[in-house]
């Protein structure tokens, strides 16, 4: 039959990516985090000493792109995530990922796709959008648990100013800018566990299908 395509929209840290993990593995679907591919931009443009915010530049490098050969880069740094959501302003880029992620969802079974864009710009299609959220405080203090285990120099304050500064940036861009699709189920999981979360998720699907 159809694809079922999942499309999971939200900030960072807002649980969209443990999420998407757990009901792929409970409906069998691929995942693609799409994140990962406008850092891989950022990745590479950072390796060549690139100005992330050379529009040409970066369209350039997202063109010659290939998302499966990023082996072990360490994309998931606070540096790496602000190049990312620099060079995904840029409309050459977002068209250079396009096809990617359409194909990557349209093959079967299906796919979970999460990002900033999924349920309003690559899938306007999709089976079921969700909008997963939680107040900035909390998404800062999950982030900055996950990074101080690596870097003993993080503070709460820093990585909260670093979200808030990412979240501006990404909800008042001209190109697909964050924020839910007109039919998106919003999930505010600031006051629920990730269980919690993947029961209401998975309630829902089970209504649609
Ligand atoms: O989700 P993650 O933190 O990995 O995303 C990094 C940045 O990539 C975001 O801040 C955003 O600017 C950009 N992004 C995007 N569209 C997507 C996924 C990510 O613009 N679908």
């Amino acid at each position: 039959g159809k694809p079922l395509i999942i499309a999971i929209d939200g900030p960072a840290a807002s649980g969209k990516g443990t999420l998407s993990r757990r009901l792929a593995n409970l409906y069998g679907l691929k995942h693609l985090d799409t994140g990962t591919l406008y850092r891989g931009v950022a990745w590479l443009m950072l390796r060549d000493d690139l100005d992330p915010r050379d529009a040409e530049a970066a369209a350039e490098v997202a063109r010659a792109f290939d998302p499966e050969a990023l082996g072990t880069a360490d994309l998931r740094t606070p540096t790496v995530g602000r190049g990312a959501s620099l060079v995904a302003v840029h409309e050459g880029v977002r068209k250079a990922l396009f096809d990617f992620q359409r194909s990557f969802g349209l093959t079967p079974p299906g796919a979970v796709l999460d990002g900033r864009d999924i349920g309003t710009v690559i899938f306007p299609d999709a089976t079921v959008k969700f909008f997963i959220t939680a107040s900035a405080e909390e998404r800062a203090k999950r982030r900055y648990e996950e990074l101080r285990v690596q870097d003993q120099s993080v503070t709460f304050e820093n990585t909260l100013a670093e979200l808030k500064r990412r979240d501006e940036r990404d909800q008042n861009r001209e190109e697909a800018p964050l924020k839910p699709a007109a039919e998106a189920e919003i999930i505010d999981t600031s006051k629920l566990t990730p269980d919690e979360v993947l029961g209401r998720a998975s309630r829902i699907i089970d209504n649609i299908r």
